[in-house]
């Protein structure tokens, strides 16, 4: 039986060409033979592009802005992650989603390759949200110094090396964003961007309740927006992830809801280091459609 300390700041084991976090690998056969069921909504993200944020407000959208019924459990209850296991802690997204009634809002980062079949054999419908590359990389490196589970993140000028070789957890995300973007061709899945979001939350919610068949007043999107505006979000034990033990996620290095803003990497990014970045950029992109913002 193994405990949350075998697998603290294990090295990434890679899962079919994919860098992935040591105690999710374990058992990939429980990923692999998942069952999904064709209600399912699959919400899938790179790391750290507003996973908590969308879910919750996609819990806020289907509840129809009922904000006592969005307080009925914590964040990873209500939308459960997929491919999360702690081993010794009893924490399994496979296992939890055996009793999760339908219709199942399910988190993950998988890129496309690693997905189980049977979400596309079931047509579940998925909503993806990207977040550009350069605020992407500072809060996950924030990320990885309180995330017990990944590799610890070096210096800052060491990490931004790994993350431009895609050599963190669920790789490149050049490859996630871009693989992503060409399945919403013929697929059900709505696409957004998070400094969408920031800039604009209304038509977003708007977009996301016609697409899962909801159309909301005004009165309720509001509430929506103020109830998972970040100010909320970060004082809300529900969502902020201060629930899950130290032994996995330490507050004290850097909190999960960190700030919440677009362009933040001007914060961290050398003048040297955002032309490395933007030449690594445009040669990745240059063969996709994919426009993101960086500052707003
Ligand atoms: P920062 O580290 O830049 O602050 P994920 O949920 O995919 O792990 O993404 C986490 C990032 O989303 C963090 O970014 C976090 O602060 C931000 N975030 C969480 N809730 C948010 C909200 N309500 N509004 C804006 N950003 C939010």
């Amino acid at each position: 039986m193994s405990t949350p300390e075998d697998v603290r700041r294990k090295d990434l084991t890679m899962i079919h060409g994919y860098p992935m976090v040591y105690a999710f690998a374990l058992n990939w056969e429980r990923i692999e033979e998942f069952q999904s069921k064709p209600d399912d909504l699959v919400i899938t993200t790179y790391p750290k592009s507003g996973t908590t944020w969308l879910s919750e407000i996609v819990d806020m959208v289907l509840n129809d802005g009922n904000v006592e019924k969005c307080k009925r459990d914590v964040i990873t209850s209500k939308v459960p992650m997929l491919e999360l296991s702690v081993p010794g802690q009893s924490i399994s997204g496979v296992e939890l989603l055996k009793t999760t009634p339908s219709p199942r809002i399910i988190k993950t980062h998988l890129p496309i390759d690693l997905l189980p079949k049977s979400f596309w054999e079931n047509n579940c419908k998925m909503i993806y949200m990207a977040r550009n590359a350069k605020d992407v990389s500072v809060s996950y490196y924030h990320f990885d110094l309180m995330n017990n589970l990944h590799p610890l993140p070096g210096t800052w000028k060491e990490y931004l090396q790994k993350f431009l070789a895609g050599n963190v957890p669920y790789g490149s995300w050049f490859n996630h964003v871009k693989t992503w973007w060409e399945k919403k061709k013929g697929y059900p899945l709505l696409f957004l961007y998070y400094e969408d979001m920031k800039q604009n939350p209304k038509e977003e919610i708007k977009k996301i309740a016609s697409f899962l068949g909801k159309t909301l007043d005004e009165e309720i999107l509001d509430r929506i927006i103020h109830h998972t505006s970040f100010e909320m979000m970060k004082d809300n034990p529900l969502v902020n992830y201060t629930h899950l033990s130290t032994a996995v996620m330490d507050h004290s290095k850097s909190p999960f809801m960190r700030k919440g803003v677009v362009g933040d990497w001007k914060n961290y990014f050398t003048v040297a280091q955002n032309e490395e970045f933007d030449a690594i950029f445009k040669k990745e992109m240059s063969d996709t459609s994919l426009k993101f913002c960086t500052d707003i």
